[in-house]
Order: C-alpha cells, then sequence, then structure tokens
C-alpha cells in the first residue's frame, strides 16, 4: 500500500489512479489522518499531494505528526513539497511571478533515483504561486527550471519531492517518474489487477454474508450495479436477488435489455417490478426539477422496500458505490453547494435493518470496468453512456406526460443510433435528447404545424465534473435533425445545446 495525503489539490485522484495504473494498491487519507490510522495500514511509501494553501500561513495544513518516524519513502508534490520543506526546517516564499502551464525541467542530479532512466530535459506542468527559498539541511536540489528550484531530495532520509504535478497527462515522463518513487524507491508490490480484486472481494463478501446469508441489490442497468452484483453473484449465487425497477422513465428497450443481460446471459437472479403508471401519477403537476428529483427518488425507495419485503429474509443490500463517493475530500474552501440531488437509495439500509456490501468501495471507474471485463460483462453494458437514475423525467422540462415520454424515448433511440452509426459512441460522455416545453412554428407537407422543440446534447468529459459540448460533423447532426423530425410525432424543430460544464450543467435539470 502507498498512502496518499491529501492536502486539497483537485488532481489528488488522479495520483492515486497513476499509482494503481502501476499495479500498487493505495488509498487517499485527508492530511489530518490520525498517525496511527496511517501507520496501521503498513505503508510502502507516502505521497503529499498539492493544495491549494500557503505553507507560510497561519493554519496551513500539515501532515499528522510523527510522520517521519514513519521511516518510509515520501514524495511531496507542489503543496506537498513546500510543507515537507517547512517541516524539516527549510523555507517557502511567494514567488515574484505565479508559474502556470508548461516548464522545462533540467535534471541537475545524475544520480537522483526518482529521475533514473529519464531524460535529462522534458517538459512539467506547473500550477503554482510559491517557491522554496531555503533547501532544508541533508537536502539537495535535483532538477529546475528557469524560474527556479523544481525537485529536492534527502538520500539518507528517502524523500523526495517535486514541485510540478507529475500525475497530470502534460507532464512528459510523470508515470516513469511515479514508476521510479513507488517500484524503486517504495519498492510497493504490484499486485492490484482486476484478477486479484475478484478474488480478494469475493472472500470478503462470502466471510460477511456466511453460508446461509442473503443479499438484494438494486439493479439500474448502468455499469457500477451491474459489475457489483456480478460480484456478488460470484461470491453466493443464487442467494442474491436483483430488483429492477421499470420506472417507466427509461430507453427505449431498457428492460427488455437489462433481462436479456442479467437473467438469460449472467443468469442473474432477477426480478423485475414494473411501476411505470406509479412513477407518472407521483408526477403529476410537478415541474420543479428538485421536486421531480426528490418524488422519484422516494418512490423509488417504497417500490424497492416492497418488494424486498416480499422477498423477505434478506439481511444485505448490495450496492455499487465507489472509491470518489468514499473518498472524505478536504474541503481549504468551506462545502460546497447542492447543484442537484442526485439519485441514490441512501436511507434504505436503516429502514430495512439491512447491512451493506459495497464490493467496489475501494475502486475508480475504469477499474470497475475492467473487473466487469474479467467477470465477462457485456462490453455493450461496459461501455454505455451514464444515464440519471430519475430517467427521462429530467429530460422533460416541465410537466412530465405519458405522451411527452414517448417523443422523448423515441427521440432518444434515434439520437443513439445516429451517435453510433457515426462511429461517435465510445468518444463521447454522454449524448442525448431533451424535450423542451416550447412550442414553436412549421410548415410539414403544406400544411402548418405547432409542435414541440427538442434539444440534442452531445458532451465530452472525463470525469462528468466539467464537460464541454461535443463539435459534432455538421452531417451527422443534419442527419439526427432530419430523422427525429420525420420519424418522431410531435418535434417540428431541433437546437443544439452548446453550453460547457461550468457554467451549464450536462443534464438540464
Ligand atoms: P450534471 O447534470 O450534474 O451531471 O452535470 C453530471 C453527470 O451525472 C449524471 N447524473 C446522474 N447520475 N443519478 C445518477 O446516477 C442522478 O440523479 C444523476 N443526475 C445526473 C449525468 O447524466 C452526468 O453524467
Amino acid at each position: 500500500t502507498v498512502i496518499i495525503l491529501d492536502f486539497g489539490s483537485q488532481y489528488t485522484q488522479l495520483i492515486a489512479r497513476r499509482v494503481r495504473e502501476l499495479g500498487v494498491y493505495c488509498e487517499i487519507l485527508p492530511y489530518s489522518a490520525k498517525i496511527e490510522e496511517i501507520a496501521a495500514r503498513a505503508p510502502k511509501g507516502l505521497i503529499f499531494s498539492g493544495g491549494p494553501a500557503s505553507v507560510y500561513r497561519a493554519e496551513s495544513p500539515r501532515p499528522p505528526k510523527g510522520w517521519q518516524e514513519l521511516r518510509v519513502p515520501v514524495l511531496g508534490i507542489c503543496y506537498g513539497l513546500q510543507v515537507m520543506v517547512e517541516e524539516l526546517g527549510g523555507e517557502v516564499e511567494a514567488a515574484p511571478a505565479r508559474e502556470y502551464g508548461r516548464a522545462r525541467l533540467r535534471v541537475v542530479a545524475d544520480d537522483s533515483p526518482l529521475f533514473k532512466g529519464l531524460p535529462r530535459e522534458f517538459d512539467v506542468w506547473m500550477s503554482h504561486g510559491d517557491r522554496v527559498r531555503r533547501v532544508p539541511p541533508g537536502g539537495r536540489v535535483t532538477a529546475t527550471t528557469d524560474e527556479a528550484l523544481n525537485a529536492i531530495e534527502d538520500l539518507s532520509n528517502c524523500l523526495f519531492g517535486v514541485q510540478f504535478h507529475p500525475e497530470v497527462a502534460h507532464t512528459a515522463h510523470g508515470r516513469d517518474l511515479l514508476r521510479n518513487f513507488v517500484i524503486d524507491i517504495c519498492q510497493a508490490r504490484a499486485d492490484w489487477s482486476p484478477a486479484a480484486v475478484i478474488g480478494a472481494q469475493v472472500e470478503r463478501i462470502r466471510e460477511a454474508v456466511g453460508e446461509r446469508g442473503r443479499a438484494i441489490c438494486a439493479l439500474s442497468g448502468g455499469v457500477d450495479s451491474a459489475v457489483a452484483a456480478a460480484l456478488v453473484h460470484q461470491a453466493i449465487g443464487e442467494r442474491q436477488t436483483c430488483i429492477f425497477v421499470d420506472t417507466g422513465l427509461l430507453r427505449d428497450g431498457e428492460r427488455e435489455r437489462v433481462e436479456d443481460w442479467f437473467k438469460n446471459r449472467l443468469r442473474l437472479n432477477l426480478r423485475t417490478v414494473a411501476a411505470g403508471d406509479r412513477f407518472l401519477e407521483r408526477l403529476q403537476g410537478v415541474i420543479d426539477p428538485e421536486l421531480k428529483r426528490r418524488l422519484i427518488g422516494h418512490l423509488f425507495i417504497e417500490i424497492f422496500e416492497e418488494e424486498a419485503r416480499r422477498i423477505g429474509g434478506a439481511e444485505f443490500l448490495v450496492q455499487g458505490t465507489l472509491y470518489p463517493d468514499v473518498i472524505e475530500s478536504v474541503s481549504v474552501r468551506g462545502p460546497s453547494a447542492v447543484i442537484k440531488t442526485h439519485h441514490n437509495v441512501g436511507g434504505l439500509p436503516e429502514r430495512l435493518n439491512l447491512r451493506l456490501l459495497e464490493p467496489l468501495r475501494e475502486l475508480f471507474k475504469d477499474e470497475v470496468r475492467a473487473v466487469g471485463r474479467e467477470l465477462g460483462l457485456p462490453e455493450e453494458l461496459l461501455g454505455r453512456h451514464p444515464f440519471p437514475g430519475p430517467g427521462l423525467a429530467v429530460r422533460i422540462i416541465g410537466e412530465v406526460t405519458e405522451e411527452r415520454v414517448r417523443i422523448l424515448r423515441a427521440a432518444d433511440r434515434i439520437l443513439e443510433e445516429e451517435i453510433r452509426r457515426a462511429g461517435l459512441y465510445d468518444e463521447l460522455w454522454q449524448a442525448f435528447a431533451v424535450l423542451l416545453p416550447v412550442s414553436t412554428v412549421g410548415v410539414m407537407g403544406d400544411e402548418r404545424t405547432y409542435e414541440r422543440v427538442l434539444a440534442v446534447r452531445a458532451v465530452t468529459s472525463v470525469d462528468g465534473m466539467t464537460a464541454d459540448w461535443a463539435r459534432l460533423p455538421h452531417e451527422v447532426l443534419a442527419e439526427i435533425s432530419r430523422r427525429l423530425v420525420a420519424e418522431v410525432r410531435g418535434i417540428n424543430r431541433v437546437v443544439y445545446d452548446i453550453s460547457s460544464k461550468p457554467p451549464s450543467t450536462i443534464e438540464w435539470e
């Protein structure tokens, strides 16, 4: 294990992903973690992340007392380097000019193990306003840029620091540097693989559930719940029952697809609940997006609860919680505002007196896909675009009615077909249609029409946190628009959403 201490950098998760890509298990802990908590994990090394603070300010975040006594190699990145320098008796000051973006790095210590095998000059990515003024006793400079010293090390204590960000893609040789640290210097074992994860989780699930215990799982059709269910299936087979709630707000053919994947191919114990009417009824007259989300969330829980009681006898609830949801995010600037209430089954375990099984709690999304692949889940399922829990309801602006769901579902199918036909599906984070509560005048076959406007949204993104609107080829947009108006009754105009996130969000509600 390698422990990453988070000082609030936007790149902390990226560091963890890079380390995992090397096949080494790592965990992120907040900088305020107790030293015993760190020691209990017997780490082979520590990484101090970057962060927005300045070390010379009062109350700047510091690593827990006693970190040096752990006697393991430490790599400080950006703020992590600066905080290390301060702790070791060096000095950090505000730089005359902030350094952002690309810089040319020159390695000046030929025998530095951190830079072993790397070119003596390469481009690195910087983002900082402070710099090291005095190297702590025992330390030496190992690399510089035009502006200042950029990397230092204290070999006798196995301490390393870099001012640039080796974890970002723009830094050439960043991966090699991290490999030098994690594999050569820390000597961490590279035994983290999908097969190893499955083996360990299956064992853990069996141990938790015992010989006779039973579990239930809410399948959504998305990647996370699918992989979680498949893992639990591997461990306890028929003793897991999966519940799939057809909210009536799903994509065209979704119910059949889910039944085919999970019941026919993966042989999971699957129960489908048809609840479209109940959702439509509950949504009558509702326009406010947050109210919509809450009502759908509550009804989903009600239905799941009914079904769980009907099945009876389960003590465990399977959930596809991922690592990014678990990491206690370090906030140096106060709590963030609620933008959208996300759909989840929070609160269920207490009400049903269920214990949680979360076999994906330690995984990033790309690792979940790799585990799913190893478990034999269909590629079509693993590669699908995200779909919001509240479904098509948050893509129908205004009141949700049966007719509007019909229109949007037909439009969504055509859009996906055309995106796939153009070979763009895998390049996009999401592509979907939004039905607007606006009618406009059109002309079709010499007749005046007065019908709805449909918005098309396609975005690229790495993690859904930020996104850019996709520059779809005009011919593709033309064909999408042509087919939508020709084939979906009720639409006579198509517009393309050209907003990025931020300031917009991906979904419209
Ligand atoms: P926004 O609209 O917040 O969406 O920019 C970011 C990503 O999250 C998806 N999304 C949801 N996913 N339950 C989910 O599981 C939800 O309630 C939900 N709402 C939005 C959205 O599709 C996008 O990928």
